[in-house]
């Protein structure tokens, strides 16, 4: 595993030596042992979200497979869904803030095996700030639980923009609080430059898992935007 860093630090060096909850979870056959560092200031990125959940169920659910494919996922938080994206094949980079990359270090190392480590990165991506350090080629880019801040709304949707091309599957799963605008940000905003799907819904928890491509004006698929 290797880590990229917008800034200088280096969390691969630190040790958290705080309280943590350890919580178990089997998806698609994988048992995943998933770490949270309570006390480590990771504010929302130390609770497993239900949306994260649905969005493995979802995967599990559709059998995916992402063997050979370039993966990127946004907010990853404990790094749930992108180390099972990961142990279904992905070619993976796991992005949040650098205060929490130290916790999904700790989660790939627990679940990843050693044989595999050279196919899954850990990177600081802050919405709307370094999006350009990353690459445009990927096959896919999944978040849960990332829309639920209005006010970085716009910085998402420029990361999303950046992060893909015509070609790029994008899976979010979003609970959706009505008075953060949920349903605004994927029926309005989200669709002013992607197709929006809806894929999965769970009544219960009150969360949807959407498939989005780009639009593409006048393009066809091969085409790059
Ligand atoms: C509600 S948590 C969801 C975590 C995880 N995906 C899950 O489902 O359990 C939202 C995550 O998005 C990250 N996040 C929020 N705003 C961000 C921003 N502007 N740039 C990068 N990450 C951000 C947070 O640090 C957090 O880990």
């Amino acid at each position: 595993m290797t880590t990229a860093h917008s800034d200088s630090s280096s969390v691969k060096e630190e040790k958290y030596t705080g309280r943590i909850i350890e919580d178990c979870y089997e998806f698609c056959g994988h048992k995943l042992k998933i770490t949270r560092m309570i006390g480590a200031n990771l504010q929302f990125s130390s609770t497993i979200w239900e949306a994260g959940l649905i969005l493995c169920r979802y995967f599990e659910q559709q059998k995916m497979n992402f063997s050979g494919k370039k993966v990127i996922e946004l907010g990853s938080g404990t790094g749930i869904v992108g180390i099972l994206a990961g142990l279904l094949g992905g070619e993976m980079t796991l992005t949040d803030r650098t205060r929490t990359l130290m916790q999904i270090e700790k989660n790939i190392s627990d679940n990843f095996p050693p044989a595999m480590m050279n196919r899954i990165k850990v990177a600081t991506l802050n919405w709307g700030e370094n999006q350009t350090e990353f690459s445009t080629n990927y096959d896919y880019i999944i978040g849960s639980d990332i829309v639920y801040s209005p006010s970085i709304y716009p910085c998402l949707i420029a990361t999303l923009k950046h992060l893909s091309n015509s070609n790029t599957i994008i899976f979010i799963s979003t609970k959706m609080r009505r008075v953060l605008d949920a349903n605004e940000f994927h029926e309005k905003m989200l669709t002013q430059d992607f197709n929006s799907e809806l894929v999965l819904r769970d009544e219960e928890d009150d969360v949807n898992v959407y498939k989005i491509t780009k639009k593409c004006p006048g393009s066809n698929a091969q085409a790059q935007c």
